[in-house]
């Protein structure tokens, strides 16, 4: 029987986030000033295993998951994370395999995730300008690194490379267009994010949102697109195409029109707790249970009542919330977006 939330929406993807570390210091996640050299990420205990993570992916997908993103923090700072990779890739009933990364470490790794059997790569690119690309990364980092590591995925085999661009005002939008001169054809799919207010750290402010609608805009004046319908059920990103037919980007408008009511997507973090959505304030503790003697069928109860239990709709009613609740929501570095 089809495990089902309080709004009969179903569970198929899993978001498993493999790090808490990152290379980069987005101030819209990771500010530099509080994330310093000295700062205690998790050590290697409080982490999920892999062979805790792989025990834990084939329990989800024996409930309903088909879809599982590898996540961070930044996944490929992980150390070999495609041992990681590789048992995943053969779980039976997993229909797709997927990472999102900042690509900073992508072009020595691309290959062997590659080989390992990962099916698909997101990367993270604010902006092809130096300058405004340092302000986003917080570590002063070319884009060239990250923009090198896209076309070795190509290169490897990961046909068309997703590229996700947060757009935040004042900040990256004459990035936009740009960006589109460099990758627009068939081998990338540039997906543009409005900025969202995640985590506790980015003081965001609805001012700083550039909606799809006025993403669209912006990108109408050069390249003429127009809407195509969704790839699956649920697919976060709305899609549009080029009217001379030379490939197709996204718009993920998770705040001016939220898609909660389709939203099938569970999140592990870092140290193995269980978040119901982006937005949560409470993780459930997976960790411990895999830790004890619990069996696989009473692992799989405790998530199936979790998931049954599940009421979220943050983004729907974000607007009529007060502001103390942020002040409690995980941070996105901790569970990958
Ligand atoms: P595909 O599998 O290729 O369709 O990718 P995806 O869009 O599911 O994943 P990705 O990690 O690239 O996410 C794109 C953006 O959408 C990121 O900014 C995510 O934080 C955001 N996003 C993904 N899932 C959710 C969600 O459930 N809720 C909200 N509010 N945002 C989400
Ligand atoms: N709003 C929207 N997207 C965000 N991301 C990180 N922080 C935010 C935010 N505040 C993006 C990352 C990555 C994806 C997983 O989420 O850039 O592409
Ligand atoms: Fe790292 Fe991604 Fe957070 Fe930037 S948004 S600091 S790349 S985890
Ligand atoms: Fe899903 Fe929560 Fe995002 Fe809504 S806000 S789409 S419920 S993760």
């Amino acid at each position: 029987m089809e495990l089902l939330d309080t709004y009969k929406r179903p569970l198929r993807d899993l978001r498993i986030s493999v790090t808490d570390r990152c290379n980069f210091r987005c101030p819209y996640c990771m500010p530099a000033e509080i994330y310093g050299y000295s700062y205690k990420f998790l050590n290697k205990n409080q982490i999920l295993s892999f062979e805790e993570i792989e025990r834990v992916a084939k329990l989800f997908v024996e409930i309903g998951v088909n879809k599982i993103r590898i996540t961070g923090g930044e996944p490929l700072v992980r150390a070999d994370i495609h041992n990681l990779i590789h048992p995943l890739s053969k779980i039976d009933g997993l229909n797709d395999l997927t990472m999102t990364t900042n690509g900073y470490l992508l072009p020595s790794m691309a290959r062997k995730l590659k080989d390992a059997g990962l099916e698909r790569i997101t990367v993270s690119l604010d902006s092809l300008d130096p300058e405004t690309f340092k302000e986003m990364n917080g570590r002063n980092f070319e884009p060239e690194t990250v923009m090198l590591g896209i076309d070795e995925a190509i290169k490897v085999g990961f046909k068309p490379v997703k590229i996700n661009v947060v757009v935040k005002k004042g900040v990256n939008e004459n990035s936009i267009l740009p960006l589109i001169r460099k990758y627009k054809g068939e081998d990338h799919i540039l997906r543009f994010i409005e900025y969202m207010d995640v985590g506790t750290l980015n003081e965001w402010k609805k001012e700083h949102v550039i909606t799809a609608d006025e993403i669209v805009k912006i990108i109408q004046k050069e390249f003429p697109i127009e809407p195509i319908g969704e790839n699956y059920i649920g697919e976060v990103a709305s899609r549009y195409r080029f009217k001379d037919g030379n490939g197709e980007i996204g718009v993920i408008s998770s705040v001016s029109v939220p898609f909660c009511s389709t939203c099938t997507r569970a999140r592990l973090s870092t140290d193995g707790k269980l978040y119901t959505c982006l937005f949560s304030n409470i993780g459930h503790d997976i960790k411990t249970l895999l830790r004890s003697d619990k069996s696989d069928e009473k692992l799989k109860d405790f998530i199936a009542k979790l998931w049954g239990a599940r009421d979220d709709r943050y983004s729907e009613i974000r607007s009529s919330l007060s502001t103390p609740t942020k002040k409690t929501k995980v941070e996105m570095y901790a569970i990958g977006g």
